[in-house]
């Protein structure tokens, strides 16, 4: 019986695997990469390898034992994700696992922006899996913010498309605290948790915190959703996706990532971390 992470070498999946190695042995652990160079660090340390693709559905055989407890962290590829999910919901069944916890979308379907639905359709997939299952409706990252910095701090400006909206961000490592909970703790079978940071902020505070953090001038420029997609094409985004990018700011400003449930913070037992402490982070290094 493991716990079994799947895009371990991920930004959360990295995360998740370390809060694991704190709490069980790295023996009970799996961690599910395509790439095993990536993850040769975490086989030095005692933690199950096995190499599989979304894309190829009978590389995940044998990824699975009954049993174990598993967590889907959703793929990174827009758009090939539905089927991608579907897979390893398939595999995940097959070998007949005790728990299935999916990295959703916060909102789950009341979540109406485009982003969402491989989400959608995951949930759905998941439930009618009849397994028992765990939806952790991930909310945004701080560093979704404060990875961006540079362009913020070289045009002195804060560009978005999503007005007065809000956004109740957490870290990566609030949520990754969040999954390692689950996955080592009972009684989450069949909980649907809406994760989400505990204050939601305005883009125009979020430029305050950085004007105040670099001594530098820093106002907040409310472009269009048009003027969004422009900019990320520009930058070498392809279109469809900054098409659903820019969606995401229009579904801001319509509140739909501002909700402040306080799921997060319960389910890891601290607050969660303030977009201001990412900033700093992000602006040390
Ligand atoms: N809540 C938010 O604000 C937010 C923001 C961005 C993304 N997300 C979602 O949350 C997920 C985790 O976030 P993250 O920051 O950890 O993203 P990430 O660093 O891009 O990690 C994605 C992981 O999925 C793996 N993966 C992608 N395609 C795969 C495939 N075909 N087969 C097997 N593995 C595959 C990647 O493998 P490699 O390591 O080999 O690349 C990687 O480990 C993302 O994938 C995305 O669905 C959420």
């Amino acid at each position: 019986m493991s716990i079994v992470v799947t895009g371990a070498t991920g930004h959360l999946g990295r995360l998740v695997v370390e809060g694991l190695l704190e709490k069980v042995p790295a023996d009970q652990i799996t961690a599910v990469v395509r790439d095993a160079g990536k993850a040769a660090g975490l086989a030095d340390r005692g933690v199950r390898l096995h190499v599989a693709d979304y894309n190829r559905p009978e590389t995940l055989t044998g990824a699975f034992a009954a049993g174990d407890k598993v967590l889907l962290i959703s793929g990174s590829e827009i758009g090939q994700r539905g089927p991608q999910h579907q897979a390893v919901i398939d595999a995940a069944k097959e070998a007949g696992v005790a728990l299935l916890a999916y990295t959703s979308v916060l909102g789950g379907p009341a979540a109406d922006f485009t982003l969402a639905d491989e989400h959608k359709v995951t949930e759905r997939a998941i439930t009618d899996s009849g397994l028992p299952y765990v939806l952790l409706r991930n909310g945004w990252y701080n560093e979704n913010y404060t990875e961006n910095l540079a362009p913020v701090l070289e045009h002195g400006a804060v560009v978005g498309a999503a007005g007065e909206g809000r956004v109740a961000s957490a870290s990566r490592a609030d949520y990754a605290a969040a999954a390692v909970a689950v996955l080592t703790g009972e009684g989450h079978e069949g909980k649907v948790y809406e994760l989400s940071g505990d204050t939601a902020w305005s883009f125009a505070e979020y430029a305050d915190v950085v004007a105040a953090q670099s001594g530098k001038k820093i106002v907040y420029r409310v472009v269009s959703t048009e003027e969004v997609r422009a900019i990320l094409t520009g930058s070498g985004m392809p279109e469809p996706v900054a098409a659903i990018l820019s969606d995401v700011e229009a579904a801001i400003e319509r509140g739909r990532l501002a909700a402040t449930p306080g799921d997060l913070s319960r389910l890891i037992g601290r607050p969660t971390t303030p977009i201001a402490d990412s900033v700093a982070a992000a602006l040390k290094g």
